[in-house]
């Protein structure tokens, strides 16, 4: 089934029926990554342009191999080298973005909300790659996805979720998607990093990363966000680590086999040890081939619509 949205600016208003359609579509799509020649005609005919006002490797890259691998006609703006740099606004890039035929956008903004502007002035479907502090609705996503393919479904999961929760988004996206899942979800930051609204999403707050990761069938560390933060909200980064860092003592505390992730980019030796982020209980390298099947879903799934499918 099409998606009957127009665009994915957030999990917020995505129910789990939804949630579900676009996993289950990843999961096809995931047969087109192992075959020998990437191409399907998915998106043939149909024009995708990523539009980045922040720095990214993971999800730019897998929206455009996303929409390489898929046929479409794909392009990539960033902000520095665009008219955006010129003094032009969100607004109108967007604006001549649909004149030039474009089916989807996919922004990345360091102000929460501005892919919603975007979508409310655009004809194309817009995608949410990350805005400020606010949601990263694809990365919670994949994350879903790849807890699903280890574990067998999301409903009555544990899910610790351990770092900077006060300027994550994907922490936000993954407690509405995986609440939405019917997921237990268990925060855990020191307190200066926690925001004071977490007590209203559903998600239960750990007073130590033990009580957060005891128990849990899945342990997900936070970059600590260094250049987001002002000085001072912990003491020091060898403190952090000290303190909430995921090492083997804390993992060995987990369900056995819980699975270890991460969003990246990783801070090694901080937020996660190397001996964890390498270790055999983590599917961090699994996310990422993971992001190219979700991204390659949503783009089908939202570009459906109008096609007679
Ligand atoms: N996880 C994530 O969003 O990574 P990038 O910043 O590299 O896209």
């Amino acid at each position: 089934m099409p998606l009957t949205r127009k665009d994915l600016l957030g999990l917020q208003d995505v129910p789990a029926h939804e949630i579900e359609e676009i996993l289950n579509t990843a999961d096809m799509m995931r047969s087109i990554l192992y075959a020998n020649t990437k191409k399907t005609p998915h998106l043939q005919g149909k024009s995708i342009v990523t539009l980045f006002y922040e720095n990214s490797t993971r999800t730019r890259m897998s929206f455009e191999l996303a929409s390489k691998y898929m046929s479409a006609a794909s392009a990539n703006i960033s902000a520095s080298a665009s008219s955006v740099s010129k003094g032009e606004t969100l607004i109108d890039t967007g604006v001549t973005l649909d004149q030039m035929g474009t089916d989807v956008i996919i922004i990345r903004h360091p102000m929460a909300g501005a892919p919603h502007l975007l979508a409310a002035h655009v004809k194309a479907a817009v995608i949410n790659a990350g805005d400020g502090m606010h949601e990263h609705p694809t990365q919670a996503l994949l994350d879903m996805l790849t807890m699903r393919a280890h574990l067998g479904g999301l409903a009555g999961l544990r899910v610790a979720i351990v770092g900077d929760v006060a300027h994550s988004r994907v922490a936000r996206s993954n407690v509405l998607g995986l609440t939405a899942m019917g997921a237990q979800v268990v925060l855990c930051a020191p307190p200066t990093l926690l925001p004071p609204e977490i007590a209203r999403t559903g998600a239960v707050v750990a007073p130590t990363v033990e009580d957060a990761l005891a128990g849990a069938d899945v342990v997900m560390a936070l970059r600590i966000q260094l250049e987001r933060q002002q000085r001072g909200l912990f003491p020091s980064v060898r403190e952090y680590c000290a303190h909430w860092g995921i090492d083997k003592k804390r993992l060995a505390l987990a369900k056995p086999g819980a699975l270890v992730m991460h969003p990246g980019p990783m801070n090694r030796g901080v937020e996660i040890a190397s001996d964890v982020a390498d270790g055999v209980q983590s599917v961090i390298t699994e996310q990422v081939q993971g992001g190219v099947a979700v991204r390659m879903a949503l783009l089908y799934l939202l570009t459906r619509k109008g096609a007679g499918a």
